[in-house]
């Protein structure tokens, strides 16, 4: 597996070109499904024609206090809003209707620990009391609707519950990754002035015990707007809870009332804050709200995995990232689903966690990224054929490009050939699948297949017009959907230049290239602009640089992705050292380490170059894709603007 960048990268763009096998559903699968073909067409027609119907239609699937007196409103554009008037709330439609149905007994979270010998069952009724005492401890430290609450945490049920909660009042809620630094955590809970933070004493990842109160404690040194810190004891190690401002979960939770009537909101009113790195240094406050997300997602969960009520369904992602937010917890929920939890490392404690866990749960539907796919390969097909797996029925991959050769793995060692595999691609922004097959799609390994209805993607070139196929161009979307970002937190300009304002015709960009074939299959091809994809995590050149320059040794840095056989991207920085500062090995280690302490470990440095000078333009940026030419033995293209 380990071939040199250069010719895997060749390697792997020869093998997308030449991909042409074609994989046909089972019919048992097409028979089965949600979604008959016939329907299938008639949605795609709908989302033509009649976009707001086609949606309108979705919503009907919800519960709401009060219906919409329109389904768009574009009045505002590119500002758009989604069932205005109508009144909701998703806690009300993830938990609590399901309580007045044959649900309420039903196990709404399988929750497993990474330690194996621990794993909780929760029912919708015990969820839905569970929230609501949450919701009420949230009243008593005074927060109310609008209030920002922060969720620093890994994959706990305290996770789920603290968001649902927050959700059921109409405080707005941002998860902050728990593998990112006390600084990244800084930064996000001030951008969102919270309130609260809640957190864990500490996290098991891959057999170690991390400290995360720690972290909490050094990036509160400076965070004036947060009141309390609220503790869920996961680790049991002893930690300081002196400080005041710091409270027990479990203590808040003691005698609290478990009800709690939802607030009735506005479909428009904003249910999280998502942060996701851009081209600056300053990530980017993704905002989206309780009515049109709450469509979006359980539309898409129910018809591209074909989520049914027996179903037990498992999204090994992480909560603090989109995917955990519409696929762990808000869809399956919404959907009356039965939804898996994994709090640890897919090798902990031997690579077959992954086979082990589905045999133990019987799990239906497996979604994970491409870059686990890859690394679970290195162990060989053995491992996965040890286990039965025959209860899976469907596969789902995100959060990059998925090479054929993983593709085919994934297809014959986990799914035998049997199970069809759901690439979805989508974005933070996006809020829901965009581009995705349907069970009864034929499948191309390595492309997402076609938009989901009511989707108008196309590739276009930078004045707006369509590529020819095969052609690579710009991914655009042409129309909203109701689970679209509503804007940036705090900063609508950036909103608008960032999404709205870089092709005409008043389309959102993406930030991706891809290409369309002949049969209108799109093959997402990355990104276009300069942000990373390190195993499926959105890094921005731009971070990684303001992170290395704020190290006092050097002077500048230039950042870029180079391929990497199993995390899909890793990160090169080129560095200039100030006057005084000679480049060894131990200022190479401590780079790494004050970028990882600025960062936290997502960021996964292969190398670091010292260097002279850097190529750059004539009013004096950066040219990294000069860089990355040279780097990867690439023709550079246009190089009229470079000065030197
Ligand atoms: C990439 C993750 C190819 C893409 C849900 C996108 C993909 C970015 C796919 C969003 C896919 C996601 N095929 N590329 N199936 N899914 N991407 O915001 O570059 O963390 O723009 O959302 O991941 O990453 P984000």
């Amino acid at each position: 597996m380990a071939r040199k960048g250069k010719e895997a990268v060749k390697e792997a763009t020869e093998a997308l070109l030449e991909e042409q096998r074609v994989f046909r559903p089972l019919p048992e699968v097409v028979v089965e499904a949600n979604v008959s073909p016939k329907e299938y067409q008639e949605a795609i027609e709908k989302g033509l024609t009649d976009l707001e119907g086609f949606w309108e239609e979705a919503a009907e699937e919800l519960d709401w206090f009060k219906k919409w007196d329109k389904v768009l409103d574009e009045s505002n554009a590119p500002f758009y809003k989604w069932f205005t008037g109508a009144k909701c709330n998703i806690t009300y439609n993830a938990v609590d209707r399901h309580i007045k149905t044959h649900r309420k007994n039903k196990v709404a979270i399988i929750w497993q620990g990474e330690p194996p010998n621990e794993k909780k069952k929760l029912t919708y009724y015990e969820l839905y009391r569970r929230v609501n005492k949450f919701a009420n401890v949230l009243k008593s430290l005074g927060l109310k609707k609008g209030d920002r609450v922060a969720i620093y945490m890994p994959n706990l049920l305290e996770t789920a519950i603290a968001m649902l909660g927050c959700a059921k009042l109409g405080v707005i809620h941002t998860l902050v990754y728990a593998g990112f630094s006390a600084l990244a955590l800084r930064e996000r809970v001030n951008d969102a002035k919270a309130k609260v933070i809640v957190t864990a004493d500490g996290l098991y990842r891959n057999g170690k015990i991390i400290n995360l109160k720690e972290t909490v404690d050094e990036a509160m040194i400076e965070c004036p707007s947060v009141e309390h810190v609220i503790v869920v004891q996961r680790t049991g190690q002893p930690i300081d809870m002196s400080d005041g401002r710091y409270l027990w979960w479990h203590d808040l939770m003691e005698g609290v009332s478990d009800e709690c009537e939802p607030e009735i909101l506005d479909s428009e009113h904003p249910l999280f804050i998502l942060y996701t790195s851009g081209t600056t240094g300053k990530p980017k406050g993704i905002l989206h709200v309780h009515g049109g997300y709450m469509v979006g997602i359980n539309r898409t969960l129910r018809w591209v995995f074909d989520l049914k009520e027996t179903d037990i369904y498992w999204c090994a992602a992480d909560v603090g990232w989109i995917t955990g937010h519409s696929y762990i917890v808000y869809g399956p929920l919404i959907c009356g689903g039965t939804t898996v939890m994994y709090e640890g490392h897919p090798l902990y404690p031997k690579p077959d966690r992954m086979w082990q866990i589905i045999d133990k749960f019987g799990i239906n539907i497996l979604y994970t990224a491409p870059t686990t796919i890859r690394m679970l390969m290195r162990f060989g097909s053995e491992l996965p054929r040890r286990y039965s797996l025959k209860t899976l029925r469907l596969l789902g991959t995100v959060g990059e490009p998925i090479n054929p050769e993983a593709w085919m793995w994934y297809y014959q060692n986990v799914g035998r050939e049997r199970c069809p595999i759901m690439d979805t691609w989508w974005q933070t922004e996006t809020g829901m699948f965009m581009i995705a097959p349907l069970p009864l799609s034929l499948l191309k390994p390595g492309s997402a297949t076609k938009p989901f209805p009511g989707i108008h993607a196309d590739v276009v070139d930078k004045e707006g017009k369509p590529v020819p196929v095969g052609k690579g161009g710009f991914l655009i979307v042409k129309k909203p959907w109701p689970s679209m970002l509503r804007t940036l937190w705090g900063d609508p300009e950036r909103y608008v230049k960032q999404y709205w304002d870089v092709i005409p015709g008043g389309v959102y960009t993406t930030g991706d290239v891809a290409r369309k074939d002949e049969d209108g299959y799109f093959w997402i091809q990355g990104r276009a602009d300069d942000v990373m994809n390190i195993a499926g995590h959105r890094i921005g050149t731009a971070e990684v640089e303001s992170a290395f320059v704020a190290h006092p040794a050097v002077a500048e840095a230039a950042c870029i992705g180079v391929p990497d056989p199993v995390k899909g991207e890793v990160a090169k920085v080129f560095v200039i050292l100030k006057k005084g500062y000679e480049p060894n090995d131990e200022l190479d280690k401590e780079l790494r380490q004050h970028v990882r302490k600025e960062l936290g470990p997502i960021v996964i440095i292969k190398s670091i170059q010292f260097v002279e000078s850097l190529p750059k333009t004539r009013s004096g940026k950066i040219m990294r894709r000069v860089l990355k030419a040279q780097e990867l033995g690439m023709d550079p293209g246009d190089l009229t603007t470079l000065a030197d």
